[in-house]
């Protein structure tokens, strides 16, 4: 079965390389290896759960000098279902709901308070 490794970057804490199926999602992985991640809804309508992707493997191989380009995430993630708590542009900018995102590519994806107050409340809530 194809998976791929998805290392989580949480303030105060060691990063945490996950080994993520394609049909898991990284919060049930997480779960699965022992890592609390706040959640609540679990169905993408909050935004607890929300990451932000800072790295996927192979986007701009031996570019540089782009480094003040956010990765897409949607080269990173799929999702289960779809997410309501997130606007376009905020997709756009990286963040991720962890309770739905299926990995597409190995990543970095950053998690934590700094991140959520950053997306704010979901007006699906
Ligand atoms: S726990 Fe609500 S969107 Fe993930």
């Amino acid at each position: 079965m194809t998976s791929y490794e998805v290392v989580l970057e949480r303030p105060g804490s060691p990063d945490h390389t996950l080994e993520v199926s394609k049909r898991e999602t990284i919060l049930e992985a997480a779960r699965r290896d022992g890592v609390r991640l706040p959640a609540d809804c679990l169905k993408g309508t909050c935004t607890t759960c929300v990451g932000r992707v800072v790295g996927v493997e192979g986007e701009d191989d031996g570019d540089d000098e782009t480094t003040d380009s956010r990765p897409d995430a949607a080269l990173a993630v799929d999702y289960r279902r779809p997410p309501q708590a997130l606007a376009g542009h905020e997709r756009a900018d990286g963040y991720v709901l962890l309770c739905i995102a299926l990995p597409r590519a190995d990543c970095r994806i950053e998690a934590g308070p700094q991140v959520r107050a950053e997306v704010g409340d979901s007006p699906w809530r």
